[in-house]
């Protein structure tokens, strides 16, 4: 029987992971990191050499052993047998992400792992396409958004640069190109679900958030299982 889903969708530096660790931990859920899934799958085929075009890629995928597994308060991913760790949120991963996450192939792969990790627990699940794709019957469907200005600043910090006017401005002006890219992308574009509860952040703290989440959980009766 497949577990119990809060899906959290949102654009780039919306706080849709830092929500979700902490939407996940308070509920006694595990935390899908989709983003994980797809840079897995790029750091796998980056050791093959295989990010140049997609029909090498198109013709490896089937070879490709990944699988979620249940880690700390996370589901985690395993490539070929190893548990994928640092090297995931690195320079190199981090550049050629965007182009395989793109490819309808490795998302029909993506979209078949988020749901396998479903069976595994109930989970909040994080991503652009995560209530209106991946899991189109969600209990609870939240759509994240925040001013440009306001997710470019949050950046910013996460980076340890001081946030100035100027750097602010540079930073939003990338942030909203890559908004443009995924909205207006073929397959699975970062759309918010019909039924999905929007909550902009600009002015919220992160723990305002998580609590506003938390009670729309409670009110459609999620909470964590007894026993
Ligand atoms: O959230 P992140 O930076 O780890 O995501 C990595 C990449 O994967 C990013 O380029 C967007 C893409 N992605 C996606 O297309 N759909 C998702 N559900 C999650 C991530």
């Amino acid at each position: 029987m497949s577990g119990r889903v809060v899906a959290i969708d949102g654009p780039a530096a919306s706080g849709k992971s830092t929500t979700a660790r902490q939407v996940a931990e308070r509920l006694g859920f595990l935390h899908v990191n989709s983003g994980l899934f797809y840079r897995a799958i790029t750091w796998a085929a980056l050791r093959e050499g295989l990010t140049g075009g997609d029909s090498g890629l198109r013709r490896w995928m089937p070879e490709l052993e990944i699988e979620p597994v249940v880690g700390e308060g996370v589901v985690d991913v395993r490539v070929e047998g190893e548990a994928a760790g640092a090297e995931l949120q690195g320079r190199e991963v981090s550049a050629h992400v965007s182009t395989v996450s793109a490819y309808g192939f490795v998302r029909d792969r993506v979209l078949t792992l988020l749901r396998a990790a479903a069976e595994l627990a109930d989970v909040v699940c994080d991503g652009r396409d995560i209530g209106s794709v991946v899991f189109p019957d969600a209990s609870l469907k939240i759509f994240l958004v925040a001013d440009v200005r306001e997710r470019a600043r949050r950046r910013l910090l996460d980076y340890l640069v001081e946030p100035s006017d100027d750097a602010i401005s540079a930073e939003a002006e990338r942030l909203g190109a890559r908004d443009r890219a995924d909205s207006t992308r073929e397959r699975a574009p970062l759309i918010r679900a019909p039924d999905a509860v929007e909550i902009d952040t600009t002015n919220l703290t992160p723990e305002a958030v998580v609590r506003r989440i938390l009670d729309l959980a409670a009110e459609r009766g999620l909470s964590p299982r007894a026993g």
